[in-house]
């Protein structure tokens, strides 16, 4: 028994060969129920408990090496079948498309182009957001309706801690910290509870735009943002102002764009409320500014002929796979 194994393991040892046959005679020879292993394993059944004592370990190690070598020997047998071109020519071919962006990146750095070529930088701020940035500081006043126009999200009550449900939360991190003039627009994720349907969805994302500086008026706004659907949206695009309400605005304004043969709303605007100013430490009397803010995913639907606003979140590769080379 003992030079029997001796043997064996000699000879697995030192077998090569890495061509399909090899394999395969190793595999009969060393593995398979008729094996030689096998063979020794029946002959151990017969032996005294002694002996079985002595070689039980030795001959499962035999048995493990045996396995290893045909593992070692089938992945040298693979690599060579590839050198040897045995190629599948009924395998589907491989998907070597380059990627695209996402059609609510291509807006989104289309709008901040626009408005970096005229001076503004870019900030960010959080999505989990406190009442006072969110809501409080922007002159949303206690209890009052106009907090349920944005239908909340809340991480915790008292103290109030949301997902913000608009991207104007930034306007007053950033007016708290910095001294005017400022300059900046502010793209990001926003929140609100709503029911997703192809109309309105649980999440979206805005560009917002603050100006802060000595005597901004309503005609530097007017100014801005008509030149900004000039290059969105093309140079004969005209546009309309309707009177609205924000409470961080007054006045505040929305703003239409001629489409097709109408008008259609793509953001709300104003002159930043004196409150708001002052809540961020900022004199009312010296500074006047303007702020807007858009919904990415309305452009988006509007330049793409988009129907169906859950198409921007399933990552349908064939809904993105469209925007293939454009930015
Ligand atoms: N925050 C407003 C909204 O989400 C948009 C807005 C921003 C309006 C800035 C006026 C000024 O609807």
């Amino acid at each position: 028994m003992k030079d029997k194994i001796k043997s064996i393991k000699k000879e697995i040892e030192q077998y090569s060969g890495s061509s399909e046959e090899a394999v395969e005679d190793f595999r009969v020879k060393f593995i398979s129920k008729k094996s030689v292993i096998n063979n020794l394993f029946e002959d151990f059944k017969k032996l005294s408990v002694e002996d079985k004592k002595e070689f039980g370990k030795t001959l499962n190690d035999l048995k493990t090496l045996a396995k290893e070598k045909l593992v070692s020997l089938s992945s040298g047998s693979t690599k060579n079948n590839t050198k040897n071109n045995t190629i599948d020519f009924s395998l589907p071919a491989e998907d070597d498309s380059v990627g695209s962006l996402h059609p609510l990146r291509i807006v989104r750095n289309n709008i901040i182009k626009i408005f970096r070529d005229i001076g503004f930088s870019i900030e960010d701020g959080p999505e989990i957001e406190e009442d006072w940035y969110n809501f409080t500081a922007l002159n949303f006043p206690e209890n009052h309706p106009a907090r349920e126009m944005q239908d909340t999200f809340f991480i915790s009550k008292d103290p109030d801690v949301v997902l913000r449900t608009h991207t104007s939360n930034v306007q007053i991190r950033l007016m708290e910290k910095q001294e005017p003039p400022m300059r900046v627009v502010i793209p990001g994720r926003v929140y609100r509870n709503e029911t997703v349907s192809a109309k309105s969805h649980c999440f979206f994302h805005q560009v917002e735009g603050l100006y802060v500086d000595k005597n901004v008026s309503f005609k530097d706004l007017k100014d801005t943002l008509y030149y900004f659907a000039k290059e969105m949206f093309g140079s004969d695009t005209k546009v309309r102002f309707r009177p609205s309400y924000f409470p961080f605005t007054e006045p505040s304004a929305e703003m239409d764009i001629s489409w097709k043969n109408g008008w259609l709303e793509i953001l709300g605007s104003g002159l930043v409320d004196p409150n708001v100013l002052e809540n961020c430490g900022i004199d009312s009397k010296e500074y006047s500014g303007f702020a807007f803010g858009m919904g990415i995913e309305r452009i988006a639907m509007l330049k793409y002929g988009i129907d169906d606003l859950r198409l921007f979140s399933e990552n349908d590769k064939r809904f993105l796979k469209q925007f293939r080379g454009v930015h």
